[in-house]
């Protein structure tokens, strides 16, 4: 992967990422890694820094990883890993090696000891900054019903992007 911080970074955040599913990972070397697929979450600007928000459940077996590493990465994958990107978002890491058995690997980064997918087109390396529970009482009835009526809340968390990859082949298309 090469960096890129200016032309594609725009493309990417005001289109492709409305479109697209990305894998979020989170871990360090201690506690190893593992990933989720996200759909909900966003770009912004917050405290003066670039950063994302995810949203992601207390049940998830990434959450635990979330909680106790820093480093977390969101990776897109092109059309033809769309199988694979459903893979991780529909088992669990608890169960099963799901990077094995979803045919993705990890690239691990020293300096920053996260890591992100190898397979990815493009990637945020980021750190996370602060998390804070969905507050449940106050969240509209329709939602409440619709998403939390077994009480698996989500959790935003507010993470700090660092770095922002995307493969050479990216590069020499756009
Ligand atoms: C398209 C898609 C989008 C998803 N988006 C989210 C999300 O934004 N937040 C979340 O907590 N789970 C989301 N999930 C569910 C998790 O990816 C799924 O429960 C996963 O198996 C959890 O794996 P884990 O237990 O290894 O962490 C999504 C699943 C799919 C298929």
């Amino acid at each position: 992967m090469i960096k890129n911080l200016d032309t594609v970074y725009n493309d990417i955040i005001f289109d492709e990422l409305k479109r697209k599913n990305a894998i979020l990972t989170a871990g360090d070397k201690t506690i190893g890694f593992n990933s989720l697929t996200v759909s909900w979450g966003g770009i912004g600007v917050l405290w003066g820094r670039d950063v994302a928000y995810v949203f992601v459940r207390k049940s998830r077996h990434t959450y635990s990883f979330l909680e106790r590493s820093e480093s977390v990465t969101l990776s897109f994958l092109d059309e033809k890993y769309k199988d694979s990107v459903q893979y991780i978002g529909t088992h669990s890491g608890r169960d099963e090696d799901k990077m094995k058995n979803a045919n993705l690997s990890y690239t691990y980064d020293p300096d920053y000891d996260g890591a992100y997918i190898r397979q990815a087109t493009y990637c945020f390396k980021m750190k996370k900054l602060y998390s804070i529970d969905l507050p449940y009482e106050e969240l509209p009835s329709d939602i409440k019903n619709q998403y939390y009526k077994d009480g698996d809340l989500h959790t935003m968390f507010v993470c700090e992007i660092r770095q922002f990859l995307v493969t050479e082949e990216y590069n020499e298309l756009h």
